[in-house]
């Protein structure tokens, strides 16, 4: 009988979805390893045992999978950070198509994924990180607690960001800004390639929304344009539209083009509203929930394109049946979240003719398990 700190001897048999943890079994029970690899043979410690799987924590590599490599940052492992670090990256990218391929074929059996864009940068790509200050140190919260890992860089974040980090951290703690035993903040770098720092205490723009990887952000934007380009729709709606990422550059591709924005976080739309009054550009967003803005729609023609970009979470039920129920001509999902997509995905199959036509995956965020995608449906109606 097996027992909490039992050490077990495992072959990995593949990465899972979700933490990107190795899947391996064990007298037919399925066991979860983090930081481990397809093909790797270890001896890991049990952390738990449920009635469907177990999890343990990686103790010795006995013989390393040909996957791997040699992970660049001191705290890997122990950050809550990167779960991936750990594998190259071509087996990174094979493994995220495979996944949203996986994800896809629930939806639909007859679609495949052929591509996983990789990222321009696989390191310094992100162009803004949350840290923790506690007692003098700043750094990432580890794996599975609250307990801070201090740091001195990290290597996705953007290298100006890394140059800044020790200096604008004293510059806040002199000034007093971190009052609170522990505080959150925020090293962004700005449009004009200046790092700077923002704590919780005095706005709420760390919590605003913006792409973390400009460079791949602008592979997905013109990816976006592609498909709008194909279909040459009269109006488009971008729904959860944040600050207006997708919005702008669609006006900007097609004047002719009628554009509106919608969005619930007013601190995100009035940042559009006045980008687009400083742009001159002829875009209406409207600050309402999605919800909301479906119960006053009348409706959409068939020179429709929706294009949604809902949080991890996914479009909540009552978005999803208001959706399918004014029947969209062309949908565009952009997702972070492969399951939260496959039940929306599954529903809208059920509730609308929406189909798949084409499903790209992004490399949003390399060294981490994290799975951006878009998918382009059409109604079955539309030709
Ligand atoms: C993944 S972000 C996308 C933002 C934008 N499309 C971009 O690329 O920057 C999701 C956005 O949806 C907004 N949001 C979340 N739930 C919403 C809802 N029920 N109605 C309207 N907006 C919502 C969030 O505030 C956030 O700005």
């Amino acid at each position: 009988m097996l027992k909490l700190g039992d050490q077990i001897k495992l072959s990995i048999e593949k990465l899972t979805f979700n933490g990107g943890r190795g899947l391996a079994r064990f007298n037919g029970a399925v066991v979860f390893v983090p930081f481990t690899a397809p093909g790797d043979k270890v001896t890991a410690t049990i952390t738990k045992i449920k009635k469907r799987f177990i999890e343990a924590e990686l103790h010795e590599i006995i013989e390393p999978s040909s996957l791997r490599t040699t992970p660049v940052c001191p705290v890997f492992g122990r950050c809550g950070g990167c779960s991936w670090q750990h594998l190259t990256y071509n087996s990174q990218l094979q493994t995220k198509l495979m996944l949203l391929g996986e994800f896809i074929k629930k939806v639909d059996p007859h679609v495949e994924v052929s591509e996983f864009l990789e990222s321009p940068q696989q390191w310094h790509y992100r162009n803004r990180i949350q840290l923790h200050a506690e007692d003098g140190l700043y750094g990432y919260y580890s794996r599975k607690t609250n307990n801070l890992i201090p740091i001195k860089e990290c290597p996705i974040a953007d290298k100006d960001i890394n140059e800044n980090m020790a200096l604008l951290y004293k510059e806040h703690l002199l000034k007093g800004h971190f009052k609170k035993k522990t505080s959150r903040f925020e090293l962004t770098k700005g449009p004009k390639g200046r790092t700077h720092l923002i704590t919780n205490q005095f706005t709420n723009n760390i919590r605003l929304f913006s792409q973390v990887n400009v460079a791949q952000n602008e592979n997905l934007i013109k990816q976006v344009l592609n498909i709008i380009n194909v279909i040459n729709p009269k109006r488009i709606f971008d729904l959860y539209c944040g600050s207006g990422n997708f919005t702008f550059p669609i006006k900007d591709n097609n004047q002719k083009v009628s554009v509106s924005g919608v969005e619930m976080s007013s601190t995100s739309i009035k940042e559009a509203q006045k980008k687009a009054l400083h742009l001159d550009a002829d875009i209406c967003f409207t600050h309402s929930t999605i919800e909301d803005f479906f119960k006053t729609h009348p409706g959409f023609t068939s020179e429709d394109l929706i294009l949604i970009d809902p949080p991890r979470t996914g479009l909540s039920k009552s978005a999803l049946e208001a959706l399918a129920k004014k029947q969209p001509p062309s949908l565009i999902y952009i997702s972070c979240n492969p399951a939260t997509l496959t039940r929306d995905l599954t529903d809208l199959y059920k509730l609308s003719n929406l189909r798949i036509k084409t499903v790209i995956g992004f490399d949003m965020f390399p060294q981490t398990d994290h799975i951006e995608s878009l998918v382009y449906l059409t109604s079955k109606s539309t030709k």
